[in-house]
């Protein structure tokens, strides 16, 4: 399929802007430093904190806490890796009621409980085996991202 370039400068802090890329929805995530914070976690609750499992290879330039190229911008492919439903945002930091204590927010799978950081990162084992995926991507300048 072909790329899709995004402008991100039109992206506002803590917006999340939805584009369709191989018949998939990618999320572009620009994350408040609030939100970034939240990924200083306890790194023993995650299941896989640094993107090491190969079912859904995370691209090298992923491979780090904030899991994207430039630490403000999330770019993932919005569907749990359990069994393919569309994570919602959950984004208010702290313990809430029916999740899991020490969660700090992210997004919510509501099919079956997956909670996931910020990063897509799966927090505890429950029952999505991977983080969200990281579609190839890249920067064809500072503003100008290209997905595909
Ligand atoms: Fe997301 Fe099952 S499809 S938790």
């Amino acid at each position: 399929g072909a790329a899709v370039e995004v402008d991100i400068s039109t992206i506002a802090p803590g917006e999340k802007r939805i584009v369709e890329w191989r018949g998939k929805p990618v999320w572009i995530f620009r994350r408040t430093p609030e939100q970034l914070a939240t990924l200083e976690q306890d790194e023993a609750q995650l299941a896989d904190p640094n993107s090491n499992r190969t079912a859904i290879p995370t691209p090298a330039y992923a491979k780090n806490r904030h899991r994207s190229i430039k630490p403000e911008f999330f770019v993932a492919v919005g569907i749990c890796t359990h069994l393919g439903c569309s994570p919602g945002d959950k984004l208010t930091p702290g313990p809430q009621p029916s999740l899991p204590n020490d969660w700090k927010g992210g997004f919510l799978c509501a099919c079956h409980g997956s909670t996931f950081d910020v990063a897509g990162r799966v927090f505890q084992n429950k029952p999505a085996p991977d983080n969200l995926e990281i579609p190839p991507h890249y920067y064809a300048s500072d503003n100008l991202l290209v997905v595909g």
